[in-house]
Formats: structure tokens, C-alpha cells, sequence
């Protein structure tokens, strides 16, 4: 991967469909991972191992997920007979910051610094060793953060002096009703907190249910605006 001409597949990719923009990260690039929440994003490992069957995909364990979000991983595991890869937080780091600040201390002083040690660092350490990586963010889950993501971009949080680091986020233009209506078209296996009123899955202290009619992402840091509802993981949404 010497010629990646960013801006040409930028132009080629606009408006594609997820499948497409999909076929085309995996055929640029032998060194590329899914990064998996264990929500509806599942789609994309539905679609991927259609195009390249042992297809890396990575989720990070925060230590905070959902039961059912850990019953869920492994049953997609199984379903495509894949391995999926669990990141955990660096322990030195994680351990000094709870015996610091407790295990909820997000509640007072935002979620910042434990997305940093439990997200941020193992996501970090992870797309050291890759040259580009799949996300399933889409524009409709924030108007606050979401609604610029292109196709495909350099990923400018992560990227090194040593690494351009290449991003493609394929669900983007896809709204939550194409993505259930898929999930329902080829029976994908979906995370069963989706049943209990749960639409956006993060952790489970920082996620709850959301009313009908409330945006996806009010379940999310609900205690927290709106513009900085990213946790760092796509911290080029916010550094505009
Ligand atoms: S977050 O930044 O607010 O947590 P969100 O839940 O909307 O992200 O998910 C958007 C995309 O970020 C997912 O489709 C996935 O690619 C990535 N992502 C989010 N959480 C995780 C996780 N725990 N492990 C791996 N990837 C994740
Ligand atoms: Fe910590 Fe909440 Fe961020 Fe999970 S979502 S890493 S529990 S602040």
C-alpha cells in the first residue's frame, strides 16, 4: 500500500454503498481491522466476511460492558467463525485510576479520562500495528459530531510522523432503519439489549435506554451536552 491516493477514493467512494466502500478498504489494504462495539455495527462483519472471510475485527473491552453485550460478542464469534479480538485497558494505568477515583467517577467529572484509559490507549495501541481501520459511525447518530464524516479519511488523531493512518467509516450514509432493515433481510444476529430500549451500546454506568422519539444518543452520557458526546475514539468529529 504505497499509492494511496486519499482524495481520489475520497471522489470514487462518495455516495457509495456500505458494500462498496467496504470492498474497497479490504482490496486496499491486506492490514486492516473492523472495530467492533458490539451493537448494530455488527452489519459490517456481516457484510465483510462476505468479501474477505477471516476479515480482523477488534472490540474494546472496557471491563464495563453490558452482559449482554459480552454474550454478544461471543455469539458472533461463533456465527461467522471469526475471531474477534478483546483490547483491554493497560493495568498499571487502569489500577492507579481506581484506586484514585473510584469506579464512577465520570458522574462528577466527565468521561474523558476513563474513556482515555479504558478506550483511547488500547485503540492507540492496536492501530500502531494497523494501516487503516473500519468504523461503524454513521452521520444520523449525531448531529452535534457526526454529520461531516466522509467516506474515508486520514485518521488525524492516530496517524504518527511514522504512519499515515487510513479510516473508512462504510455505514455513514446509511440511516438506523437501513441498518435494522439489513439486520432483519439476513437474519445477523443482534445484541439483545436492543430489545430492552437500548439503541446507541457504549458501556453500561454511561448507556441507558432512550424514550420513543429521543435521539439515539441520549442514551449516552446522559448527563453530559451534546458536543461532547464522542469519546475520544473519533476524536477528529470533535477538533474542528
Ligand atoms: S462512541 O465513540 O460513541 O463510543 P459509537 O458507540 O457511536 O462510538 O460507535 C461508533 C463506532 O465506533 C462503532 O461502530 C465502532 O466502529 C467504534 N466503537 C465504539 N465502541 C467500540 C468498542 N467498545 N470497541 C470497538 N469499537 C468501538
Ligand atoms: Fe468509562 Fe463510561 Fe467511557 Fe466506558 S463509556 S470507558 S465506563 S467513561
Amino acid at each position: 500500500m504505497t499509492s494511496f491516493n486519499i482524495k481520489a477514493v475520497q471522489t470514487e467512494l462518495q455516495n457509495k454503498k456500505p458494500r462498496a466502500i467496504l470492498k474497497s478498504a479490504l482490496e486496499s489494504f491486506e492490514n486492516i481491522a473492523i472495530s467492533f462495539s458490539g451493537a448494530e455495527d455488527v452489519v459490517l462483519i456481516d457484510m465483510a466476511v462476505n468479501i474477505r472471510k477471516d476479515i480482523q475485527v477488534f472490540s474494546l473491552d472496557t471491563g464495563r460492558l453490558h452482559p449482554e453485550t459480552y454474550r454478544f460478542i461471543e455469539k458472533v464469534r461463533k456465527h461467522y467463525k471469526i475471531n474477534i479480538e478483546l483490547l483491554s485497558p493497560d493495568r498499571e494505568n487502569l489500577d492507579l485510576f481506581v484506586k484514585e477515583k473510584g469506579l464512577f467517577s465520570f458522574y462528577q467529572d466527565g468521561h474523558q479520562q476513563c474513556c482515555g484509559i479504558r478506550k483511547v490507549e488500547p485503540l492507540k495501541r492496536k492501530l500502531s500495528h494497523l494501516d487503516a481501520w473500519i468504523t461503524g459511525q454513521r452521520k444520523d447518530q449525531s448531529l452535534d459530531t457526526r454529520q461531516d464524516i466522509p467516506e474515508v479519511q486520514i485518521d488525524s488523531a492516530f496517524s504518527t510522523e511514522e504512519k499515515t493512518l487510513i479510516k473508512f467509516n462504510p455505514l455513514l450514509n446509511w440511516s438506523s432503519t437501513q441498518v435494522w432493515d439489513h439486520i432483519e433481510a439476513y437474519q445477523v444476529p443482534y445484541n439483545e439489549l436492543h430489545e430492552k430500549g437500548f439503541i446507541s451500546i457504549g458501556c453500561e454506568p454511561c448507556t441507558r435506554a432512550v424514550l420513543p422519539n429521543q435521539h439515539e444518543r441520549a442514551g449516552r452520557w446522559w448527563w453530559e451536552s451534546g458536543n461532547k458526546k464522542e469519546c475520544g475514539l473519533h476524536a477528529g468529529n470533535t477538533s474542528k
